[in-house]
């Protein structure tokens, strides 16, 4: 073992590719398992990848990340992150130790002998699965595939991804995937930010596309994850990952459309959420917000619906949940402007702070973030808007939005200087009675203020 990761440290070390020999049984790879002498390749050095990275570096084995983004590349080699949570300096020890490498350079994956694929799978403007980026992948893997090299997706996806997408642009190689590479998919489950569970300790769903290949792939998985579950099939693996989060888009819809209800009859939404989740069984508590956010549960459910169009289904609990979801933001401007009202003001004119623009607490990330959404349709109705996240001190460009705000520092002076503060994202790191006591008007759209004592009056929830 020590003699096959002196090779990998030295290649991770001088950056030079090492000549690996093809594992082509299932024992040769699970002596390569067990002796941490397999070399794991990621695709993709994002959310899922990093977190997926360091996993396998805590569990022995030498690790190389492949990004397409030159400037991830040479932040990673530099020992720096640009992920919030994880730290710059796991980035650099496992760089100085000789653990792993980042490049952009393809040809260096012929050195990994399992090769995990995390590239984004999002909706095209049509809310159609857009594949490209796996697609590329593939294509790029195609190019370089290896005899005995096991390859992963883990992007969430509609099931039949890996069988009927990937496995035929696998094979313009010439290689045969179970007769000379091993393919499966194992779906991420990742919630960055979550402080209980790591991705080490999340159970990993695991389907191969022959039996030689879900071993193979449950063998690679098991020696960094607590446990994995391995599954009949890729499909079943792709289907359960939208199942979950499916269940979870359509039950915060539910609550979502709750909230509206109780709103007019005047309950709070939130203490009957409370006082429900004190039964012990058949309930779990799903919180009512200004509208989904994240990379996957206002994206992933869709995959589903366009892929049940080919079999004349349409998934109706996915639609409606995106419908009344996508209306949150909507909900929240009303209830800003009524608030206005009150003090005899309209949004029109009005100086709005929103505070959080992630999409979820503690986290810097703001992909479909409501946050955005609210900004823009205050803007629309002529708002003067700024916001602050101390998660995010300015905002970047993204595919369809590019806001060009930076976030403004907390003051007493500053609060006070705004018609109305719009509590978006519940970031632990905010004084909330603090907050409350130096704004003149707050709509709170996560029941955040719930432990303040002091200026109730002035909190709306929205
Ligand atoms: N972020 C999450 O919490 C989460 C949780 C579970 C599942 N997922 C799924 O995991 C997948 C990855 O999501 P993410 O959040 O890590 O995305 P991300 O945008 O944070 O990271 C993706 C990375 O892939 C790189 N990339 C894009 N195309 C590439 C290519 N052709 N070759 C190599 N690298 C390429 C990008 O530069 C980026 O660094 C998605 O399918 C997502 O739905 C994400």
């Amino acid at each position: 073992m020590a003699k096959r990761n002196a090779v990998r440290n030295n290649e991770a070390r001088t950056g030079k590719t090492a000549v690996r020999r093809p594992l082509m049984t299932t024992q040769a790879w699970k002596a390569a398992v067990d002796d941490r002498t397999a070399h794991i390749g990621i695709i993709g050095m994002g959310y899922v990848g990093l977190p997926l990275m360091r996993t396998y570096c805590n569990a022995g084995f030498s690790c190389l990340g492949f990004d397409i983004d030159d400037r991830k590349v040479a932040q990673l080699n530099a020992g720096k992150s640009y992920i919030k949570h994880i730290p710059s300096a796991m980035i650099k020890d496992v760089v100085n130790a000789g653990w792993f490498r980042a490049t952009s350079d393809p040809a260096d994956l012929h050195s990994c002998d399992a090769i995990l694929i995390c590239v984004p799978t999002p909706l095209t403007r049509t809310r159609e699965p857009d594949m490209t980026y796996v697609e590329s992948t593939a294509h790029l893997l195609a190019d370089h595939l290896q005899r005995g090299q096991l390859i992963v997706l883990e992007s969430t996806t509609y099931p039949g991804t890996t069988r009927e997408l990937i496995k035929p642009i696998l094979e313009t190689s010439g290689l045969k995937a179970e007769r000379d590479f091993f393919l499966a998919y194992s779906p991420e489950r990742e919630d960055p930010g979550r402080q209980d569970h790591t991705t080490a300790t999340i159970p990993k769903v695991v389907g191969g596309f022959g039996p030689a290949s879900k071993k193979i792939a449950a063998a690679v998985y098991g020696a960094a994850v607590s446990r994995v579950v391995p599954v009949k099939s890729c499909e079943v693996a792709e289907a359960s990952k939208i199942l979950e989060n499916v269940y979870r888009s359509v039950n915060i819809a539910l609550v979502n459309e709750l909230k509206l209800l109780f709103d007019r009859m005047d309950i709070d939404v939130w203490q009957v959420v409370e006082a429900a989740s004190t039964k012990p069984f058949g309930y779990q508590p799903f919180y009512p917000g200004p509208g989904l956010g994240g990379h996957c549960i206002p994206i992933d459910p869709f995959y589903l619906t366009w892929k049940a169009r080919q079999y004349d289904m349409s998934t109706r609990f996915i639609e409606l949940a995106g419908e009344i979801n996508t209306s949150m933001p909507e909900f929240v401007v009303a209830k800003v402007g009524e608030a206005l009202n009150t003090k005899k003001k309209a949004i029109n004119g009005s100086k709005v702070l929103v505070l959080g623009l992630a999409y979820k607490k503690d986290v810097d990330d703001i992909r479909e973030s409501p946050s955005i959404e609210l900004i823009e349709l205050l803007r629309e109705r002529g708002a003067k808007v700024d916001y602050n996240d101390p998660h995010i001190p300015k905002t970047p460009k993204q595919r369809e939005h590019n806001l060009g705000m930076t976030s403004k520092k907390l003051t007493p002076a500053m609060l006070k200087s705004y018609d109305c503060v719009l509590i978006a994202t519940d970031h632990t790191d905010y004084d909330y009675p603090w907050i409350v006591q130096h704004a003149n008007l707050v709509v709170d759209t996560r029941n955040a203020t719930k432990g303040v004592k002091t200026g109730r009056k002035k909190i709306v929830k929205a």
